[in-house]
């Protein structure tokens, strides 16, 4: 509204206790939350936050142990089970099943990395760009975990090989956790995305997959989602998510 003064009227910008908004996304009680302020883990647009700081919700960027809290409007996360057989894209102009068909139309969201079409298990969709890039990025390195049916029963030393690397056409493999749920049946964590990685690791130490399933994503795993079932990701999930690719100095 215009003053008489020429000036325009400002409308005041409802602050809140920084404790109570971060009670409201799931950080625990708000003694807890002050626990967290107190012990400096809390920015406030970058700047450690006091106790009793006040914010404006709308507009701050409040961040625990530098992960941003919150889930801005609009923005959804999901976790499908992924069947085989379906291709992870947005789009097929070859009219095969894809990802986005087994979640929700609206909104309009996209598959964070990739899955091959004869893979199952987990997969994230999203429409927030910035944290799909960032889960997608090899710098952050984010853990995935597959278990893997192979042909042959891998040796000690098939084993050792997938751990401390394995030659691929596309360079050496990084550091991986591998190991035997059953004669045939690898567990293998990875956090590099390369092409068909696991596929062509075991491949590279004698034992082709048969059946490949991600079991884990980050620290998302959910048993109980069955194949094409999907559901949105927890506060907690998503705040863990956040946390993997926080910015961490030099990347
Ligand atoms: N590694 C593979 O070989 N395939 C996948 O779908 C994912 C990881």
């Amino acid at each position: 509204m215009a003053e008489d003064d020429g000036s325009v009227e400002q409308e005041p910008v409802e602050e809140v206790r920084l404790q109570k908004v971060l009670a409201r996304v799931g950080f625990g009680s708000r003694r807890k939350c002050d626990d967290l302020i107190a012990a400096g883990r809390v920015t406030v647009n970058g700047e450690v936050a006091v106790l009793g700081r006040r914010v404006d919700p709308e507009s701050a960027v409040v961040a625990v142990d530098g992960a941003p809290i919150g889930v801005r409007p609009g923005l959804v996360y999901y976790l499908l089970n992924k069947p085989t057989g379906v291709v992870t894209t947005a789009d097929d102009p070859q009219g095969r099943p894809i990802v986005v068909d087994l979640v929700p139309d609206e909104p309009r969201v996209f598959p964070v990395g990739r899955l091959d079409a004869d893979t199952e298990g987990l997969l994230l969709l999203t429409n927030d760009g910035e944290l799909a890039h960032r889960l997608t990025h090899p710098s952050y390195g984010v853990e995935k975990e597959y278990v893997a049916e192979v042909e042959g029963e891998p040796s000690r030393a098939a084993l050792r090989s997938l751990r401390e690397g394995v030659e691929l056409e596309d360079g050496l493999t990084a550091e991986a956790r591998a190991s035997l749920m059953d004669a045939s049946v690898v567990k293998l964590t990875i956090h590099e995305g390369r092409n068909r990685q696991v596929r062509r690791m075991c491949e590279a130490v004698g034992h082709p997959v048969v059946r490949l399933v991600r079991t884990r994503v980050g620290l998302i795993a959910d048993r109980s989602l069955g194949p094409g079932e999907w559901r949105e990701l927890s506060i907690d999930e998503l705040r863990s998510l956040e946390q993997a690719v926080a910015d961490k100095p030099g990347r």
